[in-house]
């Protein structure tokens, strides 16, 4: 019997798969699918001080072998998140999910965490300073070494939860942000957010989405995350969350060998929504075939 559990900065997991925040809502909306227990975790909806309805749309344009989405970060903001969304995942999930911190300014940063850090049923805060769709805060904290570190050191300062930090890949070099942000004290790393990208209509000539670029994920940015792991994971020591075109099994394996200790699952959600279960329920049979006894034994196989 494959043993597939991790310990992901101290939580145990039963299996690596975390769907990918901003795909799989507040966790609950999936359980009408199937039973959501069998998630290793739940990285859930990007969480702001205010409501927020998002950008105007469109804000999603499908492209060859993925999509690109400037959603905004909408969401009901972190009071509702507590009170409302949080309680119903209750209801169906029996685990630690992870919140997704999102912000405007380091002030924001440190109330949403201070918020979240405290709530039961979070195991894991991961810190979203890598969002491309917002005009202030979100990826201008995450493109810089000295910022990203800045927001590290005050959000751990108030919350006891292991902070894991979500980085964007939209830099010259990723390790450098990676080692300020563990020097600054983060328990982990979640890598990598989407990259930038647009997509033009022509018959009209203009951008797809309204707000004329946005975040590109799916299958075609999977090598460009598994380089980036492979290279943060030479430079720190703290785990790593490996996300981006995570669309198979194999494809957790690969990212496991590049140093992922869980792997999040984004854009294949939005393909097939039982891609978790699919991945979960195929793993033990590949462990197999590459004669895998306990899948935590290949974080970081490769190097
Ligand atoms: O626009 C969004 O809500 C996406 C956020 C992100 O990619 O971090």
């Amino acid at each position: 019997m494959v043993d597939l559990r991790v310990n992901l900065g101290g939580l145990c997991l039963d299996n690596p798969i975390i769907p990918a925040s901003g795909t799989f809502g507040f966790g609950y909306e999936f359980a009408d699918l199937y039973d959501i227990n069998i998630l290793g975790s739940i990285s859930l909806k990007g969480t702001t001080k205010e409501p927020r309805l998002g950008n105007p749309l469109p804000r999603i344009a499908e492209c060859r072998e993925g999509m690109i989405n400037s959603v905004g970060l909408q969401n009901p903001g972190v009071e509702k998140v507590i009170e409302e969304e949080i309680p119903k995942l209750r209801k169906c999930f029996n685990k630690k999910a992870i919140a997704n911190v999102g912000g405007f300014s380091l002030d924001e940063y440190v109330y949403n965490c201070e918020k979240l850090g405290v709530v039961d049923e979070i195991g894991i805060v991961e810190v979203n300073i890598s969002c491309p769709n917002v005009h202030a805060g979100g990826m201008s904290f995450g493109t810089d070494a000295k910022n990203a570190a800045e927001v590290t050191k005050r959000v751990k300062a108030v919350t006891n939860k292991p902070v894991f930090i979500k980085l964007s890949p939209n830099v010259t070099d990723i390790v450098e942000i990676a080692k300020a942000c563990e020097d600054a004290g983060a328990d982990g790393l979640t890598l990598i957010n989407t990259l930038m990208g647009m997509k033009i209509d022509l018959k009209s000539r203009k951008p797809v989405v309204k707000n004329i670029k946005g975040g590109f994920s799916g299958p075609a940015i999977f090598p460009v995350a598994v380089r980036m792991i492979y290279d943060v994971y030479e430079a720190v020591k703290i785990p790593i969350m490996g996300v981006g075109g995570v669309m198979t099994a194999e494809d957790v394996i690969e990212m496991m060998l590049a140093g992922a200790t869980a792997v999040q699952v984004g854009a294949a959600n939005l393909v097939e929504p039982m891609a978790c279960k699919n991945i979960i329920k195929e793993l033990p049979a590949l462990c197999e075939k590459y004669k895998i006894e306990k899948l935590r034994d290949i974080i970081g196989g490769a190097h």
